[in-house]
């Protein structure tokens, strides 16, 4: 398998990098102001697109905070939306009883994954659950989910770079692009 030169994938470029930075420092300084008195302060990665999303805005907060990720897939390779069949490839390493739980998403598009995700860890008693997405699809909702912290609202394109993928490729883009239509990786 050959993986095409990203030239060839992108369409427009969305979100640049430097909107990104200014954005992340934001997000992180409405964090810190908001858990400032709040302990102990865990957040929770869906991998794996909140990685570049995660290293950042942790390395830009200053409350104390543990880290731990969760592995969920909600749809395969070559597909652009969810199916809406949520599997849980890998669970959180710790007990979140009692603590102050930040998911951290990349994006949030049906709200299918994030609805699973917040049933899930509600059952397991954290003193407080919010969510922090880089990306919000909003007019593609179909399950309404409480967002506390969102970088950008976005049309219903779909993006890959910081994090997000394309077929598994070019999550290490430092922008968010727009793929060209009709184009995937694996055939
Ligand atoms: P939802 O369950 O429909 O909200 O989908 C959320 C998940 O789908 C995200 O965590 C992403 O992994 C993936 N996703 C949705 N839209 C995009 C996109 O435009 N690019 C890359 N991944 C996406
Ligand atoms: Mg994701």
């Amino acid at each position: 398998m050959v993986v095409p030169p990203v030239e060839e994938l992108v369409d427009y470029i969305l979100i640049e990098e430097v909107q990104l930075k200014t954005r992340v420092a934001e997000l992180a300084k409405s964090i810190n102001d908001d858990y400032r008195q709040l302990s102990p302060v865990l957040l929770v990665g869906i991998l794996k697109g909140c990685v570049l999303f995660l290293t950042d805005l942790s390395r830009s907060l200053t409350v104390p905070h543990a880290i731990d990720f969760l592995d969920i897939s909600s749809y395969g390779a070559g597909m652009r939306q969810s199916t809406g069949d949520i599997r849980v490839l890998m669970d959180l390493h710790q007990s979140i009883e009692g603590y102050h739980v930040l998911v951290v998403e990349d994006i949030v598009d049906s709200g299918r994954t994030l609805n699973h995700v917040i049933r899930r860890l509600e059952a397991r008693k954290p003193a407080s659950l919010k969510i922090c997405t880089l990306l919000n699809k909003a007019e593609r909702r179909e399950i309404p989910v409480p967002l506390s912290y969102v970088g950008f609202t976005i049309p219903d394109v779909f993006v890959f770079g910081y994090g997000l993928d394309i077929d598994e490729y070019y999550r290490n883009l430092p922008h968010i692009a727009v793929v060209k239509p009709d184009i995937q990786i694996h055939s």
